[in-house]
């Protein structure tokens, strides 16, 4: 028998991946289950991206790319940092990869050596702890509670540093809470990292576009210009442009680091599927209007649910400024019995609950932090309108 590697002992598959399957076997096998667990958007590419993927296939540009990317798309992420963010990076400080989570797994496995410390402030993504652990790193944990939004705060981030510290990850607007770090809140982080200069920052932009309120989402070196040479800004296409199939994501950062990366790349996939490279030049230099569009439905969705969330019994939420999910605490539903006798005890409980009454969510465990639950709102409103009178029946029907 083939024993699998130690490496991968005390590694999970992602939580957020195996719950969306799961609904979607359920439904396969016949039974009435919405799925709000899946963290992508549910419109389609826009055409004019399809099309310039169509029009690659013609044109026979269907071979390998460099490991770093077409030069092509990094001139397009190039032009987009700087229209965007206001911020220069050469073609050789971009490298793409197949996705912003495979861009994040190069990151660490180019960077990280066994002790080196990874500052994760949680509710996280589920996979940064796991790919640091991966890569041989150790994640440190920061719990941000409900009181600070969900953000780190300067206190936590100094408290959490120590002279093992190689990363502080950053997300923002943040999977799962949708939070987003103002420009005066990312500087205040500034003053704390300017007094350790060994410290370096991933900020995880991905969701930069799925933005409801006045603010621009902007990664920390554009406030904080200081702290450029290290910071890594990781991103991608999956979410703003409604591309999670075609798998293209970058990072943006020192030569030295990206370089690396690029080595790293070379020795995996090469490069992520070039026709997907010529769609997304055309996503990044063609029109965005589409945008416009969809954060108008998001943000519709987004009141919707945090409106009947409210109503529910046993359930509180706050209002996120972006990305699409919603964070809501199942707290004052522990301890309460299903009309089968079974007891709540933890949000894993509840998430199965809420599963067996027709409604896949993912719990709060997954991220870090608990009794939480986090909804997806990437589906149409009559789906959510479906599924929150489920959410609410059920929390209604438990027993004290
Ligand atoms: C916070 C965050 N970062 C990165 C990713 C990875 O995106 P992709 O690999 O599709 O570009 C995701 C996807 O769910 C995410 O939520």
């Amino acid at each position: 028998m083939i024993r699998t590697s130690k490496r991968l002992a005390a590694v999970p598959p992602s939580a957020t991946v195996a719950t969306t399957f799961k609904a979607q076997a359920l439904q396969r096998a016949g039974k009435d289950v919405i799925g709000l667990a899946a963290g992508e958007p549910d419109f389609d590419t826009p055409g004019h991206i399809a099309d310039a993927a169509k029009r690659a296939i013609d044109r026979g540009l269907t071979r390998y790319a460099a490991p770093a990317g077409l030069p092509e798309l990094r001139d397009a992420i190039a032009g987009k940092l700087k229209r965007d963010n206001n911020l220069d990076y050469r073609s050789d400080q971009i490298s793409v990869g197949c996705g912003a989570k495979q861009s994040l797994f190069n990151v660490m496995l180019a960077t990280l050596d066994p002790g080196d410390e990874v500052i994760v402030p949680a509710p996280y993504w589920v996979s940064y702890v796991d790919i640091a652990r991966i890569a041989g790193g150790t994640p440190v944990i920061v719990p941000c509670g409900r009181g600070s939004r969900y953000k780190l705060t300067p206190e936590a981030l100094d408290a959490a540093i120590t002279p093992s510290t190689k990363w502080l990850v950053l997300c923002s607007p943040s999977n799962p809470t949708g939070a987003i770090y103002s420009a005066v809140e990312q500087r205040r982080l500034a003053e704390v990292l300017a007094r350790h200069p060994h410290v370096g920052i991933i900020y995880d932009h991905i969701y930069e576009h799925l933005v409801y309120g006045a603010e621009a989402s902007q990664p920390i070196n554009a406030v904080a210009p200081e702290l450029h040479e290290r910071t890594l800004i990781v991103n991608g296409l999956s979410k703003g442009y409604c591309m999670t199939g075609w798998r293209v994501g970058f990072v943006a950062g020192p030569t030295h680091v990206v370089s690396a990366v690029s080595n790293l790349q070379s020795q995996s996939t090469t490069s992520t599927s070039t026709i997907s490279q010529w769609a997304a030049v055309e996503a990044l230099n063609g029109s965005r209007g589409f945008m416009h569009n969809n954060n108008e439905i998001f943000k519709q969705r987004r009141d919707l649910v945090v409106d009947q969330i409210n109503k529910s019994p046993g359930l509180s939420c706050d209002v996120p400024d972006g990305a699409f999910y919603v964070f809501a605490s199942c707290a004052a539903t522990i301890g309460k019995k299903t009309s089968t006798g079974q007891t709540i005890r933890s949000d894993g409980d509840f998430v199965d609950y809420l599963l067996d009454r027709g409604v896949a969510v993912v719990p709060g465990a997954a991220f870090g932090m608990s009794p939480f639950f986090r909804i997806s709102y990437a589906a149409s409103t009559e789906v959510l309108t479906q599924a929150l009178a489920r959410i609410h029946e059920a929390c209604r029907d438990l027993l004290d």
